[in-house]
């Protein structure tokens, strides 16, 4: 049962009134009769009440359920039916023509027993409860109950449920939402911070249309509006006169510059049941996505970053301060003999020790094409569970105890600590002297289906391909020796054993700005979701290049691409840059162009410089104009 004076309180923050102002306005360019039904399911203090009323609409029901509240606003508008309960308790066949407002706030994870007590109480949140929801998800599903066939729903809400995917909250709300209606405007306020009280959130306004029976059964299609807000102070920014001044401009329907808008790229058809939805998309930008999708086909179908590489974290340790080895705090380096504290004395390991202790790295050591090699946070202890496999473990821990007796001792010395750590979180606590987790993992394969790889070969050597965990930038690291990272760090393993990935053209495609148009077209901000960048980012396939001219820059990419990835390897010499110069490329006009410029980064031997010239490859690759990209990004993004 949830407590009164909790429920009372649920989500109140008040909408800004020229907000208000504007959505109601907005609402009627999309339904306006003499007649409308209007219905306010949170009418909190009023201020949609009172626009409807000052654009003459008389029919308008209101629910409230915090009593306070309701008590000040049936004085304030005695002309209004308003009703003292909950909205998602609201039944009987009434139907509008109209639904607006600013729907109640609530994450269920945090919230659980009032999600369980609606469910308990209420038919509309049974039939559409999901773990990691919304409470206004409700009140979008109960509202689209309440429209009538081609009423329109308006509200503004956090706009995490237009661009969640998969495994979210949203599983039963867009197949509800598609089913029912037409997504006709959505006006992204990401860039802006609207409520002064409410922290980190994302709004977003939307109208929707119920779908007429005949709309159903033919399929119809409507595009979608974009109004998109552009050029605030910095999200996390409260400016309320900009604030104003934006939604003025709009109300008024001035030119500003905050504002731009457009038809988004995705039609009502377009969106996925289950997917992200990419509205932010003009039309023009899809024109050169799907140009340079065109070169990423495979079987008449794109490929994307998904079917060449699984995404991974890093490794996890139980504790990272205890695993974590740091010079003079409990690790000493002296003549090439390694030390680490045992009871306040540095202990000499044993040579064969010295290949248990990996350097491991941080994000912030990770740079295009490379990684910072000095920026180590510390030598991580990794012992591999593949060395001594035995079916009683506590054998197992003395085979390793006996093997590398010095580590484990040290690590024996938070035996206690590291058990709890591991009892705590359900996991066996004979497992003290591993990674947690990253060491492992586990690789669907089309043809003998699930295979558990082991980490260490792949950290060790071999070629990898790193990014940062949370970043909205596409840089994207490299190394084909020894790396090992934390859990900050995503890790692309190559997928398909047989399939031959060409590292240099990847690193080099993946850091390039075209992919960096990329993640801004696709919204491929990587935040917690790899999903995005493995089902979003399209990737090259090289047999597509057929002339001699695009086989001649691919050579010159991947060999440019190369240095760059060894820019300090001094094996590469002046005779590189003849044997790049040599590609019957630089006799093109294009080629004959850029030998300069080449010559000139050798000599500057700076990073920057290839990039930059890469990029241009790119672009005569890819046939795109670099300054049309310059200008779509300047303009919409
Ligand atoms: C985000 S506030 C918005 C209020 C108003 N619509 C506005 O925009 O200023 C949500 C309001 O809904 C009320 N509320 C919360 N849960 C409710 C429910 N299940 N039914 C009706 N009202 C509810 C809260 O008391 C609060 O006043």
């Amino acid at each position: 049962m949830v407590e009164k004076n909790k429920e009372n309180s649920i989500g109140q923050v008040f909408t800004p009134d020229f907000v208000a102002e504007f959505m109601v306005k907005n609402a009627l360019h999309f339904i306006s009769h003499p007649d409308l039904k209007v219905l306010e399911p949170s009418v909190g203090e009023g201020v949609f009440l009172t626009h409807l009323i000052r654009n003459k609409i008389a029919n308008i029901t209101g629910y409230e359920i915090d009593k306070k509240l309701y008590d000040i606003i049936s004085k304030k508008f005695p002309e209004i039916e308003l009703k003292c309960d909950n909205f998602l308790n609201m039944n009987g066949s009434q139907k509008f023509d109209l639904i607006i407002g600013n729907p109640p706030y609530l994450g269920q994870n945090y919230n659980a027993e009032i999600f369980q007590d609606y469910v308990k109480k209420f038919p509309i949140c049974s039939q559409f409860f999901v773990g990691n929801m919304d409470l206004f998800y409700f009140f979008i599903h109960q509202a689209i109950t309440k429209l009538k066939p081609g009423g329109i729903l308006t509200f503004i809400t956090t706009h995490y449920w237009i661009t969640k995917s998969r495994k979210t909250g949203v599983k039963l709300l867009k197949p509800h939402v598609l089913e029912e209606c037409f997504l006709l405007q959505y006006v992204d306020l990401s860039a802006i911070k609207l409520f002064k009280r409410a922290k980190g959130q994302h709004n977003c306004i939307f109208v929707m249309q119920k779908k007429t029976g005949k709309e159903k059964r033919e399929s119809a299609n409507k595009s979608i509006e974009v109004i998109k807000i552009i050029g605030g102070n910095g999200k996390s920014y409260f400016d309320h006169e900009l604030n104003h001044q934006i939604f003025r401009d709009l109300i008024d329907g001035n030119h500003s510059d905050h504002v731009i808008s457009y038809v988004s790229a995705l039609t009502n058809n377009d969106l996925s049941y289950s997917g992200s939805w990419n509205l932010l998309y003009p039309q023009e930008v899809r024109h050169i996505v799907s140009r340079i999708e065109k070169y990423c086909m495979n079987d008449n179908k794109i490929q994307y970053m998904k079917d060449y590489f699984m995404i991974r974290n890093g490794i996890i340790f139980i504790q990272d301060e205890i695993f974590i080895l740091k010079r003079d705090k409990n690790f000493q380096i002296k003549d090439n003999e390694f030390y680490v504290k045992i009871d306040d004395k540095f202990i000499k390991i044993l040579e064969c020790e010295k290949s248990r202790l990996k350097k491991i790295y941080k994000s912030r050591a990770i740079e295009p094409f490379g990684f910072n090699k000095n920026n180590y946070l510390g030598y991580g202890i990794y012992f591999n569970k593949n060395e001594f496999i035995h079916s009683r473990l506590k054998i197992r821990n003395e085979k390793y105890e006996m093997t590398y007796p010095v580590l484990t001792a040290y690590l024996k010395q938070f035996e206690e600590q590291l058990k709890k750590i591991l009892i705590n979180a359900k996991e066996n606590p004979l497992d003290l002297f591993f990674p947690r987790r990253g060491a492992f993992f586990k690789n669907s394969n089309e043809h003998d289906g699930q295979e558990l790889i082991d980490g260490e070969s792949l950290y060790e050597s071999g070629n990898k391909i790193f990014f940062k965990y949370i970043s909205e930038e596409n840089v994207f690291g490299f190394s084909d020796g020894p790396y090992y990272a934390t859990s900050d760090t995503y890790f692309l393993w190559k997928k398909n054993h047989s399939e031959i990935i060409d590292y240099p053209f990847i690193i080099a495609y993946l850091n390039s700005k075209i992919a960096k148009f990329l993640f801004k077209a696709k919204n491929i901000v990587i935040k917690r979701s790899k999903t995005k960048i493995e089902y979003g980012l399209p990737i090259p396939n090289l047999s597509l290049f057929h002339e001699e001219e695009e086989r001649s820059i691919i050579l010159v990419i991947r060999l440019l691409s190369n240095y760059v990835m060894f820019i300090n390897n001094n094996s590469l010499s002046t005779s590189y840059i003849e044997k790049i110069l040599s590609i019957s490329y630089f006799s093109t006009h294009q080629g004959e162009r850029l030998k300069k410029d080449i010559a000139d980064a050798f000599l500057s031997n700076d990073k920057n410089h290839f990039i930059k010239i890469i990029d241009i490859l790119f672009f005569q690759l890819f046939k795109l104009d670099e300054r049309i990209i310059d200008s779509l990004q300047q303009r919409y993004y």
